[in-house]
């Protein structure tokens, strides 16, 4: 059995999702890391000032069982998934200080095993040493449809071309930024979920996780 999972990839992938169910189906503790970076984001919005290390000095992340996520002692689950936020977890997970404050976090929660971390560099800075990395991808055409679905579900406003500039943004962003970019570690397996269903991608990190 493979006590630390590693999923990494851009934005719409399914990662969260998928990584969900199997964390569930393993009685494994899922870790969203792209919810800490939104939360810095948050942090910083409503501070109304850039992110800086003095904010970042004393703040408190917490995820709970249910994947809840806290901020400093409130819980921001919702307000973490708007569009704005999206953007602006992008732009403070370029800067430095930020990336190593919640990589240390990560570690320190990953540290106990029997957890499935998700993100853009789990496999390749956070925990090199995963027992099983995935690397999930899908065409920017459909990541943008899913998570449009998603916010429309949610009941935030959004539309579709606007949404396709958003991520192809952000998977710039991501995959082109100095420190950690989004990037396939080379043990990594590709898993492409274009044409295929969430229940059909568990399905298959499961069958690794277990093999
Ligand atoms: O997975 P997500 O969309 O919730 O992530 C939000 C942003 O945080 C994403 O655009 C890039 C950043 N991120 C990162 O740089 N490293 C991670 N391990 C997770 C997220």
């Amino acid at each position: 059995m493979k006590k630390i999972i590693a999923i990494d990839g851009p934005a719409g992938a399914g990662k969260s999702t998928v990584s969900k169910i199997c964390a569930a189906r393993l009685s494994y503790t899922y870790i969203d890391t792209g919810a800490m970076y939104r939360a810095v984001a948050l942090k910083a919005l409503e501070s109304g000032k850039p992110v800086s290390e003095e904010l970042l000095r004393d703040i408190e992340i917490k995820l709970d069982e249910s994947a809840r996520v806290f901020l400093d002692g409130r819980e921001v689950t919702k307000e973490i998934r708007t569009p704005e936020v999206s953007c602006r977890a992008s732009d403070v997970a370029t800067l430095g200080y930020v990336r190593k404050k919640l990589t240390e976090l990560q570690r320190a929660m990953a540290a106990r095993g029997s957890v499935i971390m998700d993100g853009r560099d789990i496999g390749t800075q956070v925990l090199p040493n995963a027992d099983l990395k995935i690397f999930l991808t899908a065409t920017v055409e459909e990541r943008a449809r899913r998570r449009y679905e998603e916010l429309k579900a949610k009941g935030i406003a959004a539309d579709l071309a606007q949404v396709v500039k958003e991520i192809t943004l952000r998977d710039k962003q991501d995959s082109e930024r100095e420190i950690a970019p989004l990037a396939q570690a080379a043990d990594a397996i590709l898993l492409d979920s274009t044409h295929l269903t969430i229940e059909e991608v568990a399905a298959e990190i499961l069958r690794l996780a277990t093999e």
